[in-house]
């Protein structure tokens, strides 16, 4: 049977959950599932919002198809091409051959791109600025270039005042029946997925992130319809905020992220005798993963979050723990900044790891380097424990 709801009275969700998925994008784990969001509008005209995710097809159809009811499909307005929600736009052609294909110049290059075989009668090419009337509601369009595909705009309807914001403001995280940001505990139970999809997804593009929320804030926006998880309509603030905050590149929290490799334990073995000892030295928030054996994604996620990290490895084939290199790669190329990082490695005959970590977080941005790296031999010495000190000083002050 179809499972919709009601956005508001001429509004409707008509997306569909997956919480058979294993890792999204086949990258990312998320063991909370994944929703995908699509919205119908009911007016004199009838328009559909994105479609979804190909593991959803025949749910999704099925409520597009009860939701209208009888009705024809005049619009479909795609705004992001990425296939989690545009994997149905030949089904939606084939089931309403009249429907206007609503897209920018990108959008239609990426169709042709993914169904080269697909061809709409009807196609309406909109741009920054112009506007679509389905009666009462009126769809403004807005692009939001690299949020995170360069075709991507976001819709703004003025009727009701809701803003489609495509990728923008979603979250791993199947819905429970709940729909809406006040039906659920956000902060307590979603925020850290919240976290990990945007920091993973759209964080490599902090300044367009940016660009977006400028032309957001010149919108009176009573809601924001996401294509993953929940509809904010009560609390904006909380999200719009973090949003901001991570797409600066700013710490949410004075805290110290340490994240060790290590082959045999003696690497973690010193990476515990720092956490120690940063604890000793009054630091309370402090987080503490192996990249062995924590997905990369969760370790991005720590690494927007705080403001201090420590990266432990031993050194592997002359080069770096290959974890850990990961890591550090991946930091880069989601243009992690702005962090105070302590680096120590480990080597039984010739330390290198050091150098290498060194390399990858030299040409990151405004990134502090706790000078001299440690670097210890097979194992830390107690000798050493005046340099873990002086170590860690550097680190909190
Ligand atoms: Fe949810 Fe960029 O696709």
């Amino acid at each position: 049977m179809h499972c919709t709801r009601k956005v508001t009275d001429g509004i409707h969700w008509v997306g569909a959950n997956d919480r058979r998925i294993a890792k999204f994008e086949n990258m990312f784990p998320v063991p909370r599932g994944v929703s995908y969001n699509s919205y119908v509008i009911l007016d004199e005209k009838t328009a559909l919002m994105d479609t979804a995710d190909s593991s959803v097809a025949e749910r999704f159809m099925e409520n597009v198809e009860a939701v209208l009811d009888g009705r024809t499909l005049d619009y479909l307005v795609v705004q992001h091409m990425e296939p989690d929600h545009c994997a149905n736009i030949v089904a939606i052609i084939e089931k309403y051959p009249e429907v206007t294909v609503v897209g920018n110049a990108k959008t239609m290059q990426m169709i042709g791109q993914f169904y080269s075989g697909t061809k709409a009668e009807n196609t309406l090419l909109v741009k920054e600025g112009d506007k679509l009337s389905l009666g009462e509601h009126e769809l403004n369009f807005v692009t939001a270039p690299m949020v995170h595909w360069p075709e991507v705009m976001v819709t703004y309807e003025s009727k009701e005042k809701i803003l489609f914001s495509a990728d923008a403001f979603g979250t791993f995280g199947a819905l429970n029946g709940t729909l809406f940001d006040d039906e659920i505990f956000f902060d307590a139970v979603w925020m850290e997925d919240a976290r990990r999809y945007y920091t993973n997804i759209v964080g490599k593009y902090g300044p367009q992130v940016q660009a977006l929320l400028k032309k957001a804030a010149g919108l009176d926006i009573a809601m924001i319809c996401p294509l993953h998880g929940p509809v904010w309509r009560n609390d904006l603030e909380l999200l719009l905020e973090k949003y901001d905050q991570w797409s600066r590149y700013e710490a949410e929290e004075d805290g110290v992220l340490i994240v060790y490799g290590s082959m045999y334990g003696n690497t973690e073995n010193a990476a515990e005798v720092l956490a120690a000892e940063i604890a000793e030295q009054g630091m309370k928030n402090i987080k503490m993963y192996d990249a062995s054996v924590t997905d990369c994604s969760y370790l991005i996620a720590e690494a927007f979050r705080y403001n201090r990290i420590v990266v432990a490895a031993p050194t592997y084939n002359a080069g770096l723990f290959a974890p850990i290199e990961h890591f550090l790669n991946d930091m880069k190329a989601l243009n992690v900044q702005n962090k105070k990082i302590g680096l120590l490695e480990n080597g039984t005959w010739a330390p290198m790891a050091g150098k290498h970590m060194k390399a990858i977080v030299e040409s990151m941005k405004n990134m502090e380097i706790v000078e001299p790296v440690i670097s210890i031999k097979s194992a830390l010495q107690p000798v050493q424990m005046e340099e873990v000190r002086t170590f860690v000083g550097e680190l909190l002050k």
